[in-house]
């Protein structure tokens, strides 16, 4: 067990301590005023929790601790024995090993994301299927296997790097861990690396398991901040972690995909830790001919003109731009072929619902329109970075 209740966890042990002895002595009325505090502090305690499932339970528990406060003004005293309905003597104000695993739990989600959803990027999925077969297949007598690579994912915003994360877990039926590392260091602050242990402690007895580490240059220390104490400690343990895996027999699979926007800011220490770097770059003609496929015309959209066209006109956007710009496609679409929806809606709900909204075709004047309006976030000069950082 492992005591991280501090200053508040320690004051509120001390007041139950007391409040139970004035129960005792039959002292109710000041028992109840110590039960009150203790909610109070009981309160304080649950917002220094560090996941919502704990926070959750100290919550309920400080209700409890002020419905024994009332009833004990009114001088009933409460059936604290009774485990169902109080438990003042199984309040527990410390942070278990347990509750690691539960926030470790927590980011457990179930990707919903196929490969055939994702344009493009064909290399990177040949080799994640490579080292997930890699880890199952039977082997030859005497043979000895590479361990399954980590993948580091780095690119422009909104290429499919989480897509490929989440599509990685679906296609390889593995418990995914979506772990923001930006959020893991602000959240867990000071627990973080205990976290970081307990995920990859959950994810061996889930395996075949996926542990994504977005925002990943978070991680690195930045020299000038009074936290690096904090990040370096979060470092080196999943530096830990990670070689730990390396090195154990590889029939449990925990693949690391860490994903980042800025892999310059990564030192080579770490870099090195990845068996893989791939780059997720803009999509080409095809993969944006896909998406627009997948996003238009694969979910009954109908198109005018040809997708190829569509594809030409949209050099250096991303995926994520692509998907902004078929919304907005039809949304123009919608309202230019519906113009009374509107006025309809005046009309109220049961109007709306037996209106039958009209359909026309999204044609390549609409998106002309649209991208003259509309920048691609990444520019020449963002490109050659990750060129330059490619060829390093
Ligand atoms: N290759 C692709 N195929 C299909 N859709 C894509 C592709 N790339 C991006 N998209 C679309 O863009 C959205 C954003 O992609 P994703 O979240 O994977 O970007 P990202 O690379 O993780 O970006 P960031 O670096 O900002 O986190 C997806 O939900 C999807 O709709
Ligand atoms: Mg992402």
């Amino acid at each position: 067990m492992v005591d991280l209740s501090g200053v508040v966890g320690d004051r509120l042990e001390s007041v139950l301590a007391k409040a139970r002895k004035l129960v005792e002595n039959k002292e109710l009325s000041k028992a109840a005023l110590a039960y009150a505090q203790a909610a109070k502090l009981m309160k304080q305690y649950a917002d220094s929790a560090t996941s919502d499932i704990v926070k959750k339970k100290r919550l309920v528990d400080s209700e409890k601790l002020q419905s024994y406060a009332d009833q004990l003004k009114k001088g009933h005293v409460p059936n604290m024995q009774d485990k169902a309905s109080a438990a003042s003597n199984d309040i527990d104000i410390t942070l278990q090993e347990d509750d690691y695993l539960a926030n470790a739990r927590s980011l457990i989600t179930q990707a919903k994301i196929s490969w055939d959803e994702i344009a493009g990027l064909d290399d990177i999925k040949k080799f994640v299927m490579e080292s997930y077969a890699l880890s199952l297949a039977k082997l030859p007598d005497g043979v000895g296997l590479p361990k399954a690579a980590n993948l580091l994912l780095y690119g422009p915003p909104g290429t499919g790097k989480t897509l490929i994360a989440a599509a990685v877990s679906k296609g390889l039926e593995a418990t995914f861990f979506s772990c923001k590392v930006s959020d893991m260091l602000s959240k867990y602050f000071g627990e973080s690396s205990r976290l970081i242990d307990a995920i990859f402690e959950l994810a061996t007895q889930m395996s075949p398991s996926v542990i994504f580490l977005d925002d990943f240059e978070s991680i690195v220390p930045s020299r000038d901040s009074d936290s690096s104490g904090v990040e370096r400690r979060v470092l080196t343990e999943l530096l830990t972690c990670m070689d730990g895996f390396a090195n154990k027999s590889s029939d449990h699979l925990v693949l690391v995909i860490a994903a980042t926007n800025k892999p310059w800011l990564i030192d080579q220490a770490i870099l090195s830790r990845f068996g893989k770097l791939a780059y997720v770059g803009l999509p080409d003609d095809n993969a944006r001919e896909k998406i627009f496929e997948l996003l238009l015309t694969k979910k009954g959209y109908k198109i005018r003109d040809s997708l190829r066209d569509f594809a030409k006109k949209t050099l250096n956007y991303s995926g994520r731009e692509i998907e902004q710009i078929s919304k907005e496609l039809i949304r123009t679409m919608i309202s230019k072929a519906n113009p009374d929806l509107a006025d309809i809606a005046v009309k109220g709900k049961k109007a709306v619902e037996q209106y039958m909204l009209k359909m026309s075709d999204i044609t390549i004047d609409d998106l002309e329109a649209l991208i003259e309006q509309m920048v691609p976030m990444t520019n020449q000069d963002d490109l050659t970075k990750y060129e330059q950082w490619n060829r390093r």
